[in-house]
């Protein structure tokens, strides 16, 4: 492990009972471990279901998301798309933090049908750019994960899979040392 690994918070984006998310992440999860320049927590939006976007009544779990993404360098989000969008618990759990994302770099998994969940993560790049978070070019995507992930949780195309993870990682990696340094000499914003 490298001296002061980046802190990176995967967020699972989906709630609804039997999704598919928890598979996708967990496996990304997997891959960011294995770096020696990261270590990881997993954040799942169905711990922190607060009633409302702007509700005033929220669960233990709720603090504890909040919590992890005050501590995090960095974030990855991992979203589906229902309708042409993520999900609107996703959106309820980035609505409801503010600081947390500012000056830090955001990337995506994505899955979903044909279209692989690459809408929700093209709306996703204009809602963190409203909240002074950069994200970063490359996504992973999946179209009809289902297909593709084995029982034992992995895809089967493994290699390339890894391979389009550590782009991605690779950039989140490179924005994420740059920023917590720049934020380190200068705080955003002021
Ligand atoms: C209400 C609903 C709407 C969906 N809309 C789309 C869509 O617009 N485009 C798409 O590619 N897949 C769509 N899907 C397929 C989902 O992306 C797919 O089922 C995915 O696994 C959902 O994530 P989850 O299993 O984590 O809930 C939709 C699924 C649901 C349940």
């Amino acid at each position: 492990m490298t001296e002061n690994p980046l802190r990176i918070a995967i967020i699972i984006g989906s709630t609804r009972a039997g999704r598919f998310g928890p598979t996708v992440g967990s496996w990304f999860a997997d891959e960011a471990a294995r770096r020696e320049d990261m270590v990881v927590d997993i954040v799942d939006v169905a711990d922190a279901l607060p009633p409302s976007a702007f509700g005033t009544a929220v669960s233990d779990g709720f603090a504890d998301v909040t919590a992890s993404l005050q501590a995090a360098d960095a974030y990855v989000v991992v979203t589906c798309e229902y309708n042409h969008s993520f999900p609107g618990t996703l959106k309820n759990l980035i609505d409801t933090h503010f600081s947390e994302w500012r000056a830090k770099p955001v990337g995506f998994v994505s899955y979903g049908g044909l279209a692989g969940g690459l809408r929700s993560v093209e709306h996703l790049r204009g809602v963190f750019a409203e909240l002074h978070a950069v994200t970063v070019r490359d996504t992973v995507s999946f179209h009809a994960p289902w297909n593709w992930f084995g029982e034992d949780g992995t895809p089967q195309d493994a290699e390339g899979a890894g391979a389009a993870a550590k782009g991605m990682l690779d950039q989140l990696s490179w924005w994420g040392n740059a920023l917590r340094e720049a934020r380190a000499v200068r705080p955003y914003g002021s």
